[in-house]
């Protein structure tokens, strides 16, 4: 082994605080590639997953031919299904939808076996001892892949760290050009995730993680969502029953005027992702889901924005 390298020239030098939200658990480098990971664990052979949610999850699930088929949600994004079905053999996916569901995804986890808690929209939420759970911290912070794993189930597998410093310039494009600049670039990176073989976390990564204040991350989203949900609670289709500690990813607003509202953000330079592209194309117009994916404008309530910018994206949509 060679000895650490001394003197020279400098690193990208960051806050290391040695340590970071979840650091006890399993880091690698996608939440999908942590989805497989449990998938080899528990080695199922099938999987029920929502309709309502990202397509990505069926990269693991096709990697390793495993069979699967999809339920639909209710109104207040809880699975429409019966759990007495499901075999040893299965495994059930089940979404903390925008970090807002932590009560009902605890409870459903208390009453079903083989439940796969999918956390990518809840990172602050602790995982639950002895359920099979998975986060995407990049949907919460300026980092361009990683994910984390709990698992009671271990495998053996020699990975190599991934690397990340060639899917970064979308985070330095935004800071140095503006959103619309690093757009294309953010595409890209997103892109070099699919197909990957299960990584480590990659050292960079890590290393930034370390160095967020993730208390404050939290009371920022917290007082952001308080902020939009007063004003738009009522008008809000989606009723929310959130927790004290809930840290939403998003407030999800639900209208039928989604569409127009987007609209007119967008003008503001005020983006909301659409979730997930993808459920338009999954299923028809008589499940709950398509709706979902019509109806839900997810405002953004991240840890750099504070009452201000709420107040900017209220007034346009009133
Ligand atoms: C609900 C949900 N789960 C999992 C994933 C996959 O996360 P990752 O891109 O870290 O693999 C995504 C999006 O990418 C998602 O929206």
């Amino acid at each position: 082994m060679e000895n650490k390298a001394i003197g020279g020239y400098f690193e990208l030098e960051t806050v290391s605080r040695k340590k970071y939200l979840h650091d006890n658990l399993l880091s690698l480098n996608t939440a999908r590639n942590c989805f497989e990971y449990i998938l080899l664990a528990k080695k199922y052979k099938h999987i029920y997953l929502p309709y309502f949610t990202c397509d990505v999850l069926l990269e693991p699930i096709e990697k390793l031919g495993l069979s699967y088929s999809f339920y639909d949600v209710d109104v207040n994004l809880e699975p429409i299904f019966d759990f007495s079905i499901i075999k040893d053999t299965e495994g059930f996916l089940l979404n903390n939808y925008f970090g807002v569901k932590g009560k009902i995804v605890k409870a459903i986890s208390e009453k079903i076996p083989n439940v796969i808690i999918d956390n990518a929209q809840a990172l602050f939420e602790d995982p639950i001892s002895g359920i099979d759970t998975f986060y995407s911290p990049r949907k919460f912070l300026g980092i361009a892949d990683g994910g984390f794993v709990s698992s009671s189930a271990k495998i053996d597998l020699v990975l190599k760290d991934d690397q990340s410093y060639h899917r970064m310039d979308h985070l330095l494009k935004r800071v140095e050009l503006g959103a619309e600049s690093g757009y294309e670039a953010f595409k890209t990176n997103d892109e070099s995730l699919e197909n990957q073989p299960i990584k480590n976390m990659s050292k960079l990564t890590k290393r930034i993680l370390e160095g967020l204040d993730y208390d404050q991350i939290a009371m920022r989203r917290r007082k952001n969502f308080d902020v939009l949900h007063q004003f738009l609670g009522k008008a809000n289709k989606l009723k929310m029953d959130i927790e004290r500690t809930t840290v939403p990813m998003i407030y999800p607003f639900q209208s039928t005027d989604a569409k127009s509202i987007k609209n007119k953000l967008k003008s503001k330079r005020v983006f909301c992702a659409t979730y997930w592209p993808n459920v338009t194309e999954w299923c028809t117009m008589e499940k709950y889901s398509y709706r979902l994916a019509n109806e839900i404008v997810a405002l953004p309530i991240d840890q750099r924005y504070s009452e201000k910018e709420m107040e900017f994206i209220l007034k346009i949509i009133s």
